[in-house]
């Protein structure tokens, strides 16, 4: 029961109680593997970058930080009401910039143009969608030819949440992630073990070829 409870708000937080002790969680937790995706996505000063599920807006700020360049770019999506209002309070200045655009939507149906983003990451996010094929499919028609998208996750600790009934079905396990990546029409997609202020944590890569 508390474990269904807790999977609903971190797959979609709602303002309430709950969905608020959820976005301080993910805030105190999920800084460090926010930032690794960030910084394994590779970004160029230039780049059109993406953030899928991207909750309080941790991985954005360190992303905007980045795009220093007057044609970088960055979008947002998230279909927690919530979490697109929290974010957007947190980069309020980058959005009414024009800098950062924030989309309150599903990433199965994003309402972005075709082959027009360099990078996409996102953390903690694939294992809550319903269709990963879906969700792949979009994430690759977004991109450019030979985009990179890179997602970091802590396997161990959501092996654990999912043996407890936290997430739902098989969606969270790497395996079924990377296969709806090759699928879809990515290429290159692997898994990485990686090691960064004492915390390990696992990366998933794909490029976007088209
Ligand atoms: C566990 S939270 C992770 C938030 C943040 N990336 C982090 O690691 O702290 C998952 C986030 O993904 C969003 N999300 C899940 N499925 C989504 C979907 N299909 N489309 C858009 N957002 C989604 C949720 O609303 C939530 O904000």
């Amino acid at each position: 029961m508390w474990a269904e409870k807790v999977g609903k708000q971190l797959g979609h937080p709602t303002r309430s109680v709950a969905g608020w002790l959820i976005s301080k969680l993910l805030t105190a937790r999920n800084r460090v593997l926010e930032e690794n995706a960030v910084q394994l996505s590779k970004i160029q000063p230039g780049d059109t970058v993406l953030e899928l599920g991207h909750g309080p807006g941790l991985g954005l700020q360190a992303a905007a930080k980045l795009l220093t360049e007057p044609t970088g770019r960055l979008i947002g999506v998230d279909y927690s009401e919530y979490m697109h209002q929290m974010a957007s309070e947190r980069l309020k200045e980058l959005v009414a910039s024009g800098k950062v655009t924030l989309h309150h939507c599903d990433v199965a149906a994003m309402p972005l143009a075709e082959s027009t983003v360099d990078k996409v990451f996102h953390c903690n996010c694939y294992y809550f969608w319903p269709d990963l094929k879906k969700g792949a499919t979009e994430i690759h028609r977004v991109m450019k030819p030979g985009g990179l998208m890179v997602t970091t996750l802590r396997l161990f600790h959501v092996a654990t949440m999912a043996a407890k009934q936290v997430m739902p079905g098989e969606n969270w396990q790497p395996e079924a992630y990377m296969a709806a990546l090759r699928d879809s029409g990515f290429s290159d997609v692997r898994m990485e073990d990686i090691q960064d202020k004492k915390l390990s944590f696992q990366a998933i890569y794909a490029t976007a070829w088209k």
